[in-house]
């Protein structure tokens, strides 16, 4: 267990914040067609290659999420991925959940599915060096949603990934994303949020996974997509913190939040108003607030590759660029200026 909490502090308490490039072939299929990359295993190779040969991208990135495929995968001259992320010194994740599939009786809500053998995928995954696992799980806060069979179910699976993991030594990164697609308010957002930690916390403890051994991933607490009420970056702070703190107890080591679609510059700059907070408020949080991000570090430096060679180092300087800004906001020092550099 104090491996797996100072994995879990290297991770979220060193002032850098997790890459996430676990997304499963069909999602990259989509963000590579939607760039005009191909939409092939080599070109998906060719990717995650320019991102973990990116220069200096240790210097702002704790660890990286790999997926069953890319941490099987490999750079040109043959070296493993899984060896150039931890000779960089770069801790190597492995997402292991198998998507949210329809939740029976339930339309419109998944559950996310990958418990069934679970134990021996975590134990050949950490033959190949992975320290931490990630599991997301969907809620939607749309149009009445989400059930509480649905937050219950997710909540359960969660749980039981979780202790497996511990269970195997990796360190489980717990993802309940409650979602931002759509026209709902910053407050429904919180109530389907707070109900949703609760009783993934309550379904942690029931399970007996140690909190001192995980980290937490969370949405930020926001206005829905389309919401014609976009509240300030202050506001959106100040409520997801306030939010965790009412939920989230003081021994989870780290919270990293997830993007979920923000654009790039939104989510450095919300994630900064919420360090700005952490800073000036009388009591210390609890908590550091990391960030795990996929799209808001990845997608401007894949607009600019769309599959050419030509354009990796472009791509890879727009890459570090984003990661280096995220590690601003860690210490509320994300400004308008360090975006330029
Ligand atoms: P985004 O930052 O793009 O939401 O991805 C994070 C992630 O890992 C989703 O599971």
């Amino acid at each position: 267990m104090q491996d797996l909490a100072a994995t879990a502090h290297e991770l979220v308490g060193s002032g850098k914040g997790i890459l996430a490039m676990d997304e499963s072939n069909s999602t990259c299929n989509k963000r590579f067609a939607a760039v005009g990359a191909p939409e092939t295993e080599e070109a998906r190779r060719s990717w995650r290659e320019l991102i973990v040969t990116t220069p200096q991208l240790a210097d702002s990135i704790s660890g990286v999420i790999l997926y069953d495929e890319t941490i099987r995968q490999q750079k040109k001259d043959g070296t493993s991925f899984v060896r150039v992320l931890s000779a960089a010194g770069i801790i190597p994740g492995i997402k292991v959940d198998m998507g949210a599939k329809p939740l029976a009786g339930r339309p419109g809500e998944t559950v996310t599915e990958g418990l069934d053998g679970l134990r021996a995928r975590l134990e050949e995954y950490v033959q190949m060096g992975a320290r931490f696992a990630k599991w997301r799980a969907v809620i939607s806060p749309a149009g009445g949603l989400p059930s509480r069979g649905c937050i219950e179910a997710n909540a359960h699976a969660l749980a039981r990934y979780a202790a497996l993991c511990q269970e195997a030594g990796l360190v489980p990164i717990v993802e309940p994303e409650v979602l931002m697609a759509g026209e709902h308010t910053l407050e429904r957002c919180r109530e389907a949020t707070r109900e949703t930690l609760h009783c993934v916390f309550n379904q942690l403890y029931d399970q007996g996974v140690i909190l001192e051994g995980m980290i937490l991933k969370p949405n930020m607490v926001l206005p829905g997509l389309n919401c014609p009420k976009q509240e300030t970056l202050h506001e959106v702070a100040a409520a997801t913190v306030a939010s965790l703190l009412r939920v989230v107890p003081a021994s989870v080591p780290g919270i990293a939040f997830l993007s979920g679609g923000q654009a790039s510059e939104l989510a450095s700059a919300r994630l900064n108003a919420m360090n700005v907070i952490a800073r000036s408020a009388s009591s210390p949080l609890p908590w550091p607030l990391a960030f795990s991000f996929a799209r808001a570090i990845q997608q401007s430096a894949l607009e600019i590759w769309r599959g050419q060679q030509d354009r990796v180092p472009a791509a890879q300087h727009a890459l570090a660029h984003r990661a280096h800004c995220n590690k601003a906001a860690l210490q509320g020092e994300y400004s308008a200026a360090i975006e330029r550099t």
